[in-house]
């Protein structure tokens, strides 16, 4: 760090005014205060050939014939189908001219559901009976979903289950806890209703499924029953499937309960050959259920839902099974009042492989510079939504990236495809390889493009990313063709874009949300702080609130559901398949890095400003006597550190200079390394991004600030006396982490 050579200093600052009052005259500024990074990228004649040719490429057909043969059986983490399907994968970017393309296996703790004694997990209603001296078994729900398609028919899918639930039988009476929220156990609490020792039964939808597994384990109940309740997966009046595409009261959502991400046995490090493993049972914390928790269709829940005793439960809790009062219990009314219910639960943990495959194509001038697009390839049965919607456009994108290759195009910096295994157990394989690789990507990772469901929906498509993507986002969908312009008036919507805008509800720009977590680009941003974008086209969500959509994690998420009620000529997976193309083109050829910190530190100004404005930051001043003033500077300093940085490329920087280039697409590429806190969140040491992290009370949602919202959490309720030092610790954190950021494009420092 020496000061011989001044980056720009005072003279690049009054050079900059200057600059922009030009760009208004010759009309290439755009915005009141700041320069749009894309411009400053103009394409030349050659470059705009390769962007429209690369668009032109993409082929709906071809997307089809993926889908459908990734959809032939079904493909669950460490089963054989998903090895064929990595070697398909690995085949294909091998037949496409990639420069490398290899099956990455790392070995993990996976968990099926195994009969114990030819017997499959249950929920059974049981009845005592004096003259058969005992309890019998009166009811027990489904252990498979009847096929209702020609995909579904005679393969060999896994009945419904919780990934890593305890193994075991727990027999009790039921509670009912709406969603399993935290908020919904603190409300039963006040009603006086105690879930200790008894089993909870709760319906899905709202948070994560692992944190309504974790939350009733920590208010004492000994089982955990969830289902799809009508209300959340189908919409009154609307065909079920096979007749349309909403959840069948025969349908149940599969899907994984693990507490955190990665695989449990090697937390923060890759699960390699050398890798110490921590004994299931033993000590240290691993994320491991430790109660049962199983799945059940409506049909079921409904039968055990309606000889509940208790008072009839408020309005927000009830769900839509017809027919059905909603009680909170806890047991059975009379004459139901002398019987249980007991959970046979034989699902168990196994050593398994995870297989990513990784497609490497090197850059022609900066090829330790990587810009890497994933999809996870396992799916919890012939997972057509979920994640094979995307696997199939993901391919697409590869074979024309191929083509181009083929004709004689490269991009400037390697371009890397990553096809993720046991994605669905808990981002394993990403979190695995980018744990192995955590040096390599933090000096050489640009960006990571994450497509898990590509389309679950035709309404408009919804981003997810870290700010300073936002433009490079914004500008691709300006670029993509609309799917299906007629749906709209003459000629209102020829660009996704123009549907985007039309059908967001904020005003200026179409909303892009902030990143929490629940797909593969979590680990790329709380383990390294890679710059990330997650995407979906989805379902009008305003007027349905199915989240994500009726038939997740179900048998009868196959292909014959895409074709027949989602996409019949996949022009909305094409639509998605160019988005990324495009953007990966631009992050990967553009001269200056279309990053912009400028836009990122703006976002972290509202967040600012809605912690301190909102009830958390009031309480922190009045009841913590705590102050937001350093906060308040950092915040400030980086906004003008950011907007001095851009306005430097636009203006100052001299683009010919390939070293002054490399300097400044280093700072934009590394800007996010600064919210990486080396020893992670409170109780979280895998989570370490202080701006943007996974709710602890919803991973799928995304905090901004978690440490602090998470040492606030029930402060009140809080009797731990050093609790205000440490919601002080985190701000002081925070507060570091924005100066961090700041200093990274200090222009005078060299
Ligand atoms: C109890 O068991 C006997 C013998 O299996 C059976 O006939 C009877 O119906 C049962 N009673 C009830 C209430 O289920
Ligand atoms: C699961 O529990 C049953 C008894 O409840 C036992 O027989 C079986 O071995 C257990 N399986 C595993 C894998 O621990
Ligand atoms: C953990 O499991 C292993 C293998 O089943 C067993 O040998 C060990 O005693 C168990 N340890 C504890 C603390 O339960
Ligand atoms: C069950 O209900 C019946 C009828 O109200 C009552 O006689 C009996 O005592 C109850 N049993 C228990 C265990 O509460
Ligand atoms: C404290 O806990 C109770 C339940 O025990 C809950 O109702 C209340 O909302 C909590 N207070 C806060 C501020 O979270
Ligand atoms: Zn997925």
């Amino acid at each position: 760090m020496g000061n011989e050579r001044v980056f720009a200093g005072i003279g690049g600052i009054v050079f900059l005014a200057v600059g922009i009052g030009i760009g208004v005259l010759i009309g290439w500024y755009s915005g009141p205060d700041r320069v749009n990074t894309s411009m400053e990228n103009a394409l030349s004649e050659e470059e705009s050939e390769i962007q429209q040719r690369l668009l032109d490429l993409i082929d709906n057909t071809q997307i089809d014939e993926n889908l459908r043969f990734l959809t032939s059986e079904p493909h669950v983490a460490g089963r054989p189908q998903q090895y064929v399907l990595a070697e398909w994968v690995r085949d294909k970017f091998t037949e496409y001219g990639f420069d490398s393309s290899e099956i990455v296996t790392y070995n993990v703790l996976l968990s099926y559901p195994s009969e114990v004694d030819g017997e499959e997990s249950v929920v059974q209603h049981l009845v005592y009976n004096d003259t058969e001296d005992g309890y019998q078994v009166e009811y027990e729900s489904q252990t498979s979903e009847p096929p209702l398609d020609e995909t579904g028919k005679d393969k060999d899918v896994l009945p419904p289950f919780n990934a890593y639930s305890a193994n075991g039988t727990v027999e009790g009476e039921l509670v009912y806890a709406n969603y399993a929220r935290v908020e919904d156990f603190f409300a039963l609490e006040d009603l006086g209703i105690s879930v200790q020792d008894k089993i909870v039964i709760a319906r899905y939808g709202k948070i994560y499924r692992g944190d309504k597994g974790k939350f009733a384990a920590q208010f004492g109940a000994k089982g955990l029953i969830l289902f799809s309740d009508p209300a959340d997966y189908t919409v009154l009046g609307e065909p079920v499937y096979p007749d349309g595409l909403y959840l069948p009261p025969t349908g149940s959502q599969r899907g994984s309960c693990l507490d955190g991400s990665g695989d449990p046995l090697t937390p923060g490090y890759p699960a390699v050959e050398s890798a110490y493993r921590y004994p299931e049972n033993g000590s240290t914390y691993l994320g491991l259920p430790t109660i049962p928790i199983h799945p059940i269709p409506s049909v079921n829940a409904k039968y055990f839902l309606s000889l509940m005793e208790g008072d009839e439960v408020i309005e927000e809790w009830r769900g839509g099974i017809e027919g059905l009062t909603y009680k909170y219990g806890p047991g059975f009314a009379a004459p139901s009042n002398e019987s249980l219910v007991r959970m046979r639960i034989s699902t168990s943990n196994q050593r398994t492989d995870a297989w990513n495959v990784i497609g490497t194509i090197r850059g022609s001038v900066e090829p330790d510079r990587y810009v890497i697009l994933g999809n996870h390839r396992d799916a919890w049965a012939f997972g057509a939504i979920d994640p094979s919607s995307g696997t199939a456009a993901m391919m697409e994108v590869a074979r024309a990236f191929g083509v181009l290759l083929k004709e004689g195009w490269r991009p400037r910096r390697t371009v890397m495809f990553g096809s993720w295994g046991a994605e669905e157990y808990g981002l394993i394989g990403s979190n695995e390889w980018v744990e192995e690789y955590s040096k390599n990507l933090d000096n050489r990772a640009v960006a990571y493009l994450n497509i898990d469901i590509a389309v679950s929906g035709t309404y408009t498509p919804d981003f997810g990313s870290t700010p300073n993507l936002y433009n490079t986002i914004r500008a691709a969908t300006k670029l993509v063709p609309d799917p299906n312009p007629d749906e709209f008036e003459n000629g209102a919507v020829t660009t996704v874009y123009d549907r985007w805008s039309l059908r967001d509800s904020g005003e200026d720009e179409p909303g892009i949300h902030d990143l929490g977590s629940g797909s593969d680009y979590a680990p790329f941003l709380q383990v390294v702080g890679v710059s990330a974008v997650d995407y979906t086209f989805v379902h009008d969500k305003a007027t349905i609130p199915i989240s994500p959509y009726p038939m997740y994690h179900s048998v009868y998420e196959t292909y014959e559901l895409v074709k027949n009620f989602y996409d019949p000529d996949f022009y909305y997976h094409q639509a998605s398949s160019r988005l990324f193309a495009e953007m990966l083109r631009d992050l990967a050829d553009s001269k200056i890095i279309p990053l912009n910190c400028a836009v990122y530190a703006d976002r972290i100004g509202d967040f600012f400003t809605a912690l301190k404005e909102g009830e958390t930051g009031q309480k922190m001043v009045n009841d913590g006597d705590l102050s937001f003033d350093f906060m308040e500077d950092a915040v400030e300093n980086l906004k003008v550190k950011a907007d001095a940085f851009e306005n430097y490329i636009a203006n100052t920087l001299d683009k010919s200079d390939i070293l002054a280039v490399r300097e400044v697409n280093d700072r934009l590429m590394n800007f996010e390394r600064s919210f990486i806190d080396p020893l992670g969140l409170p109780g979280r040491p895998t989570i370490r991004h202080v701006v943007f992290a996974p709710s602890s009370r919803d991973s799928y949602s995304s905090d901004k600030f978690a440490g602090i919202i998470d040492t606030m959490f029930d402060i009140d309720n809080n009797t731990d006396p050093e609790k205000w030092g440490k919601v002080e610790q985190q701000l002081a954190a925070v507060t570091y982490a924005l100066a961090s950021a700041a200093h990274s494009l200090e222009l005078d420092m060299a």
